[in-house]
Order: C-alpha cells, then sequence, then structure tokens
C-alpha cells in the first residue's frame, strides 16, 4: 500500500468506510509524522473544538482532550450532569448550541445508532462532525488508530490474517474494523458465541472456533464483552466464557512466532483475554491507547482544514 503526502480535508468523520484507501494511508502518514514530533500543519486561527460524551469514555474522550491541546485547539468542555442536557435538552440542540457558538468540531459520542444523520442533514449547524462511537454502529477513530498499529507492525494490510473475536454483534469496533481491513486485503476470521454472530459478516470472512485460528493468524483482535448492551447474560457465565471463547495463556502459546494480540479496551480481564496477556510481549494494546492520540491528532488537522 502507497502512502501519500497530500493533506487530507474532510468534512465530517462519521464512519471508517467513508474513507477512500488514499484517506485513509494519508491519516496514518500524518499520524507517524505527529508520533515523530512533526509540527501541525495548521493555520494560526483559534479553534475551538467540544467533545460531547453521552456515554461513558475513558481512551476515546482523554486521548481527544490530549490531541485538541497538543495541536493548540481550545477545547469547550461540556459535561451531560451540568449542562442543560439534564434539563431535557436534545442532541441536535447541543449541538445547534456549539455550532452557534463557534465550535469548528464536536467530537459526539453516544448510544443511538447513526445519530449523526439528522445533525449533518441540518441547514442550521455548519460545525464538523467526528463521531467518537454511535452505539453498535460504528467507532470510526478506534478503526484507524487500529489500522495504525497493525501497519506499524506489518507495513501492510495485504494478505494478513485477522480474527475477530468475541461480541460481534455488539462491537462497533468490529463493524467499523471489519469492513476497512477486508477493503485494506486482510483475510478475516470471526471467533465467538453463534448468539453473538450474525450471517452478514459472511460477506467479510470466515466464523471459526478460536481453536481453529489461534494459530495461524497475525492479529487476535479480541473484544470486549459488552454487558450494557445485552438484554439479559443469560449464556454468560465469566469462567465459562473464558475457557470456551477467550484468549487464554494456553491458547497465546499456539499463536505464531510474531503475532500480535489487539483489544480496543477496556479489558474484561480473564473474560475474552487472559489478565497477565494484557501487558505481554504479544499484546498491542497499549500502544493501541497511545496511537489514539496520534490518530487523533491526523483527524483533527484533517477536519479543521476541511474548515479553512
Ligand atoms: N476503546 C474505546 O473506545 O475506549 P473508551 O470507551 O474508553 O473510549
Amino acid at each position: 500500500m502507497i502512502i501519500t503526502s497530500e493533506i487530507i480535508s474532510l468534512k465530517h468523520l462519521l464512519t471508517a468506510e467513508s474513507l477512500s484507501d488514499q484517506e485513509v494511508m494519508g491519516l496514518i502518514q500524518r499520524a507517524q509524522e505527529f508520533k515523530q514530533g512533526a509540527p501541525s500543519t495548521l493555520s494560526q486561527e483559534q479553534y475551538f473544538v467540544s467533545n460531547l460524551f453521552f456515554e461513558n469514555s475513558t481512551r476515546t474522550h482523554k486521548s481527544f482532550e490530549v490531541a485538541e491541546k497538543k495541536l493548540g485547539i481550545d477545547v469547550i468542555e461540556f459535561d451531560t450532569k451540568t449542562s442543560s442536557v439534564s434539563k431535557g435538552e436534545s442532541l441536535y440542540d447541543t449541538v445547534l448550541t456549539m455550532s452557534a457558538i463557534g465550535a469548528h468540531a464536536c467530537v459526539i459520542r453516544h448510544w443511538e445508532e447513526d445519530y449523526y444523520n439528522e445533525l449533518i442533514d441540518s441547514k442550521t449547524i455548519t460545525t464538523s462532525i467526528i463521531n467518537g462511537g454511535d452505539g453498535s454502529g460504528n467507532h470510526p477513530t478506534q478503526c484507524l488508530l487500529d489500522l495504525l498499529t497493525i501497519y506499524e507492525e506489518y507495513g501492510d494490510f495485504e494478505n494478513l490474517d485477522i480474527a475477530i473475536c468475541g461480541d460481534l454483534s455488539h462491537s462497533r469496533v468490529a463493524n467499523s474494523n471489519m469492513k476497512m481491513l477486508k477493503r485494506l486485503g486482510a483475510n478475516l476470521y470471526f471467533c465467538g458465541p453463534t448468539e453473538w454472530y450474525n450471517k452478514k459478516y459472511e460477506a467479510y470472512g470466515t466464523y471459526l472456533p478460536i481453536d481453529d485460528v489461534v494459530n495461524q493468524v497475525d492479529v487476535m483482535m479480541m473484544l470486549r464483552v459488552q454487558h450494557e448492551r445485552h438484554d439479559e447474560d443469560s449464556i454468560f457465565v465469566k469462567e465459562d466464557y473464558h475457557k470456551a471463547y477467550g484468549l487464554t495463556v494456553a491458547r497465546a502459546k499456539e499463536m505464531k512466532e510474531g503475532a500480535i494480540i489487539m483489544h480496543p479496551a477496556p479489558v474484561n480481564r480473564d473474560v475474552e483475554l487472559a489478565d497477565e496477556l494484557v501487558e505481554s510481549y504479544q499484546s498491542r494494546i497499549t500502544q493501541q491507547m497511545s496511537n489514539g492520540v496520534f490518530m487523533r491528532m491526523a483527524i483533527l488537522e484533517a477536519i479543521l482544514h476541511g474548515k479553512a
């Protein structure tokens, strides 16, 4: 995959799949440049960004905040508990307000899938929308930082063998990653309980037991069991899940030499991933977190270029 040096300019970032391959590779290149200490190409203009998190977050929220500060952006503080959201203000009206008071972009995490459609359809809202996760829909910035992490490891996506394992149907990370990794040429495998598998994933990869793929793939991408999105947890017993579907220490020993473990985090330790594997030599989880800052700097720069 050839990386170009064109400056990327985006109006919004709603899904990863809306990006062209060239834009994806351009963002990966910019993130790598930021990681090596490159300065921003943004003008000296004052930029305002607001982070609107209607669902809890540690990594996405705080790494956006670090990225914004590194780029010299003024962050408009927002908290659902102290804002007029507590008086019944709708998402639309919150974003309308942010746009009216001068926010150039809003980073939004919301429980409702596709929440962004009414915002981008508005004739009055002019602020750019960066999707920080919509329900079980999409998580484009996580997808891009995952792509950066895989690219750093292997230098390409073509013909990489990647297993995405666990709570597939509730995972916006899985949804974004399967589409992009398939498009970029990776061979995908899906593992996990049949209850959380959907036949629509056949378009992207092959569904197999974890023991059939763990010694074959370059990347074991483990997913968090999303208890908060389950109607009831009848199928769930922590120890049983770990034994049947988790990446156990014994399974990790079967992985190919040089193969890596990824997880978007937070990790349910000893559920989808053994506690001692989280910071093991095979794990790239902390690298994913660090890469989040640099990828989000690249995304913010591209969005704010789009406002120029
Ligand atoms: N990976 C991820 O989105 O983590 P947070 O929910 O903490 O942002």
